[in-house]
């Protein structure tokens, strides 16, 4: 006898993008995601204004994941909700919003990591998966980790940034560079067009598996310092495409590193810069060349989206994983 399907709401609001998403089973019906252009001007995310934002935009955005699904509320079984790392503001919002929906619904609460989700966005799908035991790579606005993955809710972090996250330094050199906030995918962009090897940049020297990002940010400062507005604009693609190789290059120091001591050879990458083209297209070579298996997001899986908390929570459902109406949010929360 087949078995009832499940139905997950999944709930994102960890940062600037508001997400609802729908999830029968481990299949996306729908996943929308509100993106906050408030914070465009001020070159980074203003931590009262995303609060408000995700306030104005929770319930629209859960109601059309739900017409987008063709669902009613009442068919829903969980409710998966962000819990941290993130915005304590942001995150009050969508929790606040998850736990008085499943109050009202009489439906069970699930609380998710938003890193752990970026990792288990990989189990959407039908699509082959990683087998565990794996390598994880965090590489997002906030966070740049590499984890080990025994198994979907057992991960040990074993190296991360010790000072910024590469999102952020792809996002700081773009602003100075003069782009808009996130740069991440303009320096994507315009990097196509360019030269990565035609500045240079110091690769900073860090123990184990950790990277550092604060050093090359502040190297590129003072390169740029030393410049006058009409040299970026005429070196424009070429500075993008440099900064840009170096970013990736400390990491993928550090992934091969971590595969090579654990013979692991499964990676699985998630988080906003896993979008990155240059990446991708690295990390595809060097597969082919020491035979490993890589796992790369689907683009809409990659930045913020609720699609990846509804997995989580379709997984936590099955192992009976639910969480209690106290369960505090956790700007800080440890994968
Ligand atoms: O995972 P995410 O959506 O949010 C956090 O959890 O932080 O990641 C956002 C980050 C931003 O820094 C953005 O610039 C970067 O991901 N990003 C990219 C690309 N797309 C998004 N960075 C480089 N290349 C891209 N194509
Ligand atoms: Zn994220």
């Amino acid at each position: 006898m087949s078995q009832k399907p499940c139905y997950i709401l999944g709930i994102e609001s960890s940062c600037d993008e508001t997400s609802a998403a729908i999830l029968k089973n481990n299949i996306v019906l729908s996943n929308i995601i509100a993106n906050q252009k408030v914070h465009k001007e001020y070159g980074g995310v203003v931590p009262e204004l995303a609060s408000r934002e995700h306030q104005k935009n929770i319930i629209p955005v859960v109601e059309m994941a739900l017409n987008k699904a063709k669902i009613k509320k009442n068919t829903l079984s969980a409710i998966a909700y962000t819990r941290g790392p993130g915005l304590l503001g942001s995150l009050l919002v969508g929790s606040s919003f998850a736990k008085s929906f499943s109050m009202g619904l009489k439906i069970p609460l699930i609380e998710v990591n938003h890193m752990q989700a970026h990792i288990l966005c990989h189990f959407i799908g039908n699509e082959l998966k990683p087998k565990f035991p794996f390598i994880g790579v965090t590489l997002s606005g906030g966070h740049t980790q590499i984890i080990l993955v025994k198994n979907y809710f057992e991960m040990k972090i074993i190296g991360s940034t010790i000072d910024d996250a590469i999102g952020e330094a792809f996002d700081k050199c773009g602003k100075m560079l003069g782009l808009e906030y996130p740069s991440g995918p303009k320096i994507d962009e315009l990097s196509k067009k360019g030269n990565p090897n035609c500045f240079k940049f110091p690769i900073p020297k860090v123990d184990g598996y950790n990277v550092s990002y604060s050093g090359f940010k502040t190297s590129v400062l003072n390169f740029l310092n030393k410049k006058n507005k009409k040299f970026i604009n005429q070196n424009l693609h070429d500075l993008c495409a440099s900064i840009q190789n170096t970013l990736i290059k400390i990491i993928i120091e550090k992934v091969k590193l971590s595969i090579n001591d654990t013979k692991n050879n499964t990676i699985a990458i998630g988080g906003g810069v896993s979008a990155n083209s240059s990446l991708r297209d690295e990390l595809k070579k060097l597969s082919k060349k020491h035979k490993w298996n890589v796992f790369f997001p689907k683009l809409e899986y990659t930045t913020d989206n609720a699609a990846m908390i509804g997995i989580v929570g379709f997984l936590k459902y099955k192992n009976g994983k639910f969480s209690s109406i106290n369960s505090k949010c956790e700007p800080k929360l440890k994968i």
